[in-house]
């Protein structure tokens, strides 16, 4: 079996079940060509299979909800969007700013007068994309309708009404056309796509020939002690913080068990370059807490 061959079996694999997928890739690892290593990534050209489905896609918020995943996100974020901003500060003990302003930098380069942001939340990728890169325009979309109020008071708030605009939408259908984006941002939202094989295709589809995409998204730590504690951290006192302040275990339980399903790393890489994506990298930050990923078109 040639290399493609086998690369085309693993990637099924993966399809049918993330796991298997998983320990198939360890024991052989698929060859460089279809995977995104670091400034290097290039699409292999493989026939395209049906639309993947991902551990992380079933892991939601309310175990008892007969609600699709999608529904009870928005309904989670709705829920706590009172408190975000300040759970987001407190539990990150403000590290989540300057992760974003890392990620917002990989577009310095590049210098996009189009930006969308995707699932902006209350705004705040939007907001430092405008301070830090003063394009012409941003766009944020969300599935939260209460995340976007408070994201809009900050806006006004800011005098930046017109130059950031958020509405009400999926990144799975996104309402814009193709090509009408020079950059995307998406922060901490991937990880709660219904679909996420869906989501990347559409990001591709709106972002022009050149554009370049940014992911920031949470990561297991590298092994070791650190490891043992933020496992401990984002499964027993983030959980019991959420409880506290927000009135919402479920929301920071299910902040754990999406993180600890999602598929990061160069898998995540790899799934980038079977969405369509080019030059793809990563970069990991705060020891393998927190990890951009970027590709272009
Ligand atoms: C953890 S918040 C991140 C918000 C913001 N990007 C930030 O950095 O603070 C995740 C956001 O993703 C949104 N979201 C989840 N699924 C979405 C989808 N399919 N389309 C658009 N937004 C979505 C949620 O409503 C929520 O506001």
């Amino acid at each position: 079996m040639n290399s493609e061959d086998t690369a085309l079996k693993i990637i099924r694999y993966r399809k049918e079940s993330p796991f298997v997928g998983k320990f198939c890739e360890i024991l052989t690892p698929l060859p460089p060509e279809t995977q995104g290593d670091k400034g290097a990534g290039s699409r292999k050209s493989i026939s395209s299979p049906p639309m993947a489905k991902f551990a992380h896609d079933e892991v939601v918020p309310y175990q008892n909800s007969q609600q699709e995943k999608k529904e009870q996100v928005a309904d989670m974020f709705n829920s706590i969007a009172y408190r975000y901003d300040f759970m987001n500060r407190f539990l990150s003990v403000g590290i989540d700013v300057w992760w974003r302003k890392k990620a917002i930098s990989q577009l310095k380069k590049l210098g996009p007068k189009q930006i969308l942001d995707v699932a902006t939340g209350t705004g705040d990728v939007a907001i430092m994309t405008w301070r830090m890169l003063q394009p012409e325009k941003i766009t944020g979309i969300d599935i939260s309708a209460g995340m976007l109020e408070l994201g809009r008071k900050k806006i006004e708030k800011l005098g930046l009404t017109g130059k950031i605009e958020l509405q009400e939408g999926d990144s799975e259908a996104l309402p814009f056309a193709d090509n009408s984006f020079d950059a995307i941002t998406v922060a901490f939202g991937v990880r709660n796509f219904q679909n996420l094989e869906k989501g990347l295709q559409e990001m591709r589809r709106v972002l022009r020939p050149g554009g370049k995409l940014v992911v920031l998204e949470f990561s297991k730590a590298d092994a070791g002690v650190l490891s043992v504690l933020f496992n401990f951290y984002m499964n027993k006192v983030t959980p019991a913080i959420g409880k506290f302040f927000a009135r919402n275990k479920d929301a920071y339980q299910y902040l754990n068990d999406s993180v600890q399903a999602f598929p990061e790393g160069q898998t995540f890489l790899n799934i980038m370059n079977e969405a369509g994506f080019t030059q793809t990298y990563l970069k990991k930050l705060s020891l393998g807490i927190c990890t951009i990923y970027c590709g272009s078109k």
